[in-house]
């Protein structure tokens, strides 16, 4: 064959392949067999081979996955990638309505109704038809440059045929429920950390620095926006939503141009009610004004368009039954009750229990076994029971009462009167050693992967490992006749702690599990102190001197090293080799805020300040409580303060809430 030949052969079956891949991956409907298809695609890999001056980056044997990167690079983005604001009810809706008759006049609007989709949004760069690069929002001025990894999603188009020169595609990159049962199903086993919902699993997908673990993950990009044409007027919403369709992108499924806000708002009820039949998380839906003249008249406030809004789903609501209470002890030795419930798929993930908190809780609720309840998901992650439909019961209910001893080792618990927690008094109960050996290996702490419930079980059942420091001192023997253990399995374990002999400082003490001592406490105190050696002579006032350190706080590690077997502790994870010493360049906190600092004024809609606050720090961004020039963002919430005018003043970065959780959402895996 000659040269042109060839070159003509290519190109013809990265067509036939990428035409493949859309009837299979955006239609649902191959027109070909899986052989036939591996047949066109091993062609295709072999004249690139051979022929590698014909290679291209937008070829589909690029959607492979490339080798990790160290970073990702930063992406500026041509036109700010905005937010939605929120309406929660009918009201909301008809007052987004005026506010439009306002501006552009009191005639009927149009509206395009559609799923809001609850993942990542993307931004896809198209010249001259080929894709060039694909960005995450980031901060929504600039994001993260995650070409490689979409590229490994089958529904995002390598190529658009008769494309204009330059077009912006925006969407959201998902994972459908099924698959993210799956992958945390494979997680358990594996005893990695599981992702708490569909959206932070598909954002961990797409913010990994390894685009061929990316490649294993199922993920789906729906196309909802141009932001960036040119070369073409649209004129109306819904003409973008067919182009895009017709450029082989799938859009929201079922979206309908409607007449007036009451039918909006009628198409979003009609959403609500069905949201459970959809393979995927829908956590509301989004009306948008279809004629794009007056996108332009309505413009956008400094987040968010005034031409669309999220209609949010109220948090889903289902009834089941509890089977049994069961109480676990944690690593502090505190009892926590738990009802068993039967088995409810809610908000992104199937729910099969729900912490009841304490005795007070089990009193306020009149909860008792076989109750039937409803249950929804607090702050959209942890499930809690809201009510017990005590209408339904039958008589065969049975009461719960408090253990009077630790359901794990046997001994007494006590309730202090201040508090509403009962405490196991035996600080070798098997329970707490498995809670601090888990809090130790989890990722804030020393991040040991392949560490899971499952082997502390063993391991400290077995009485292999009686405290952490044992971990350091485990050998292959230990681990090969463990359940659910090969060979690669325990080589692989061992690696992992060998590895985080050197983690920094910081990380160790958060690892140890002080009462009190999270996370950015530790940073602070290892921001002073830089050998866990120094902490041995320190007084209570001393850890106050720090900025953020409280007398509690500073009780509570003052007594932690005052005891003699917490030294020993230390000094067995000293003898192991394990790193004590902090290190300067690695005082940061590692994350997607890492070094950023940010200001919270205003409430929230989807969240507690308090767990805003943890959120960012646990992102390696830090808590400011001034407004200053060194502040990165204002997130600024209903009703804001004075701060929000001193911060205009000072020309600061001013977010919403779907800002920073945007910007919070990466996570490893
Ligand atoms: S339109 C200029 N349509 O929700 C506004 N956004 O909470 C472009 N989202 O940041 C956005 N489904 O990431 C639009 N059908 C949909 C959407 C959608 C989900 C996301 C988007 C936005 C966030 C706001």
């Amino acid at each position: 064959m000659d040269k042109e030949k060839i070159k003509k052969r290519i190109e013809e079956l990265r067509k036939l392949i990428e035409y493949h891949n859309y009837r299979y991956y955006v239609l649902d409907s191959p027109e070909i067999s899986d052989e036939e298809y591996d047949k066109l695609f091993k062609e295709l890999v072999e004249l690139e081979e051979k022929y590698p001056e014909f290679k291209s980056d937008v070829s589909p044997t690029r959607r492979v996955g490339a080798p990790p990167l160290k970073e990702f690079k930063t992406i500026k983005h041509t036109i700010p990638m905005l937010s939605l604001d929120n309406a929660f009810n009918d009201e909301d809706l008809i007052n987004f309505e005026k506010r439009i008759k306002r501006i552009v006049g009191d005639i009927e609007i149009n509206y395009v109704v559609e799923p809001k989709f609850d993942g990542l949004s993307i931004s896809l760069l198209y010249r001259n038809g080929e894709l060039e690069y694909g960005a995450t929002r980031g901060n929504g001025v600039e994001g993260e440059d995650v070409t490689l990894n979409l590229k490994t999603i089958k529904t995002i188009p390598l190529t658009i045929e008769n494309p204009p020169p330059l077009i912006e595609v925006r969407g959201e990159v998902i994972m459908f429920k099924k698959d993210f049962e799956e992958l945390n199903k494979i997680r358990e086993e594996n005893d990695e950390p599981l992702f708490a919902n569909p959206r932070n699993a598909a954002a961990g997908s797409v913010r990994q620095l390894d685009s061929k673990i990316t490649k294993e993950r199922k993920l789906h990009f729906f196309a909802y926006y141009i932001s960036r044409v040119e070369g073409i007027e649209f004129k109306k919403h819904s003409d973008v939503l067919k182009y895009l369709e017709e450029k082989r992108f799938k859009v929201p499924p079922d979206y309908s141009i409607v007449n007036g806000i009451k039918k909006a708002i009628e198409k979003c009820i009609w959403y609500q009610n069905r949201r459970n039949e959809y393979p995927f998380d829908m956590d509301g839906s989004v009306i948008k004004v279809n004629d794009l003249n007056y996108h332009k008249i309505l413009g956008e406030t400094t987040h968010a368009p005034r031409w669309a809004i999220a209609y949010k789903f109220p948090a889903e609501e289902k009834e089941t039954i509890v089977r049994d209470i069961i109480v676990q002890v944690g690593r502090t030795g505190k009892l926590t009750p738990v009802a068993i419930l039967d088995p409810v798929f809610l908000s992104g993930s199937t729910v099969s229990r729900a912490t009841l908190h304490n005795e007070d809780e089990i009193k306020r609720l009149g909860i008792k076994i076989f109750d039937h309840v409803i249950v929804r998901k607090a702050g959209s992650v942890i499930p809690e029971i809201v009510t017990v439909l005590k209408e339904k019961r039958t008589g065969n209910e049975k009461d719960f009462s408090f253990p009077e001893n630790c359901p794990v080792c046997g001994e007494e618990v006590i309730r202090l009167s201040d508090e509403v927690d009962y405490r196991c008094t035996n600080a070798s109960c098997p329970a707490q050693i498995k809670g601090r050996i888990l809090h130790f290996v989890s990722r804030d702490a020393m991040d040991i992967e392949n560490i899971g419930e499952s082997l502390v079980d063993q391991l400290v059942d077995k009485k292999i490992v009686k405290d952490i420091a044992d971990l350091f001192y485990l050998e292959f023997k230990d681990l090969i006749n463990l359940e659910r253990m090969g060979e690669k399995l325990a080589n692989k374990i061992l690696k992992n702690i060998q590895n985080a002999k050197d983690r920094p400082l910081s990380r160790v003490l958060y690892g140890l599990g002080i009462f009190h001592v999270g996370k950015h406490i530790a940073q602070l105190l290892t921001k002073r102190y830089k050998d866990i050696e120094d902490f041995y002579s320190l007084k209570p006032e001393d850890y106050m001197e720090i900025e953020g350190i409280g007398p509690e706080i500073a009780q509570s590690l003052y007594l932690f090293f005052k005891e003699d077997k917490n030294i020993k502790l230390i000094e067995k994870l000293k003898n192991a080799g394990v790193n004590l010493k902090e290190k300067e360049e690695e005082l940061e906190k590692e994350g997607p805020l890492k070094g950023k600092k940010i200001i919270f004024t205003g409430s929230l809609e989807t969240m507690l300040r308090k767990e805003a606050e943890e959120l960012l720090k646990n992102s390696g961004g830090e808590v400011a409580s001034t407004i200053s020039k060194n502040i990165d963002y204002v997130v600024v919430g209903k009703d804001p303060g004075s701060k929000l005018d001193k911060a205009k003043k000072l020309n600061l970065k001013i977010i919403n809430e779907d800002d920073f959780i945007e910007m919070i959402k990466g996570e490893k895996g």
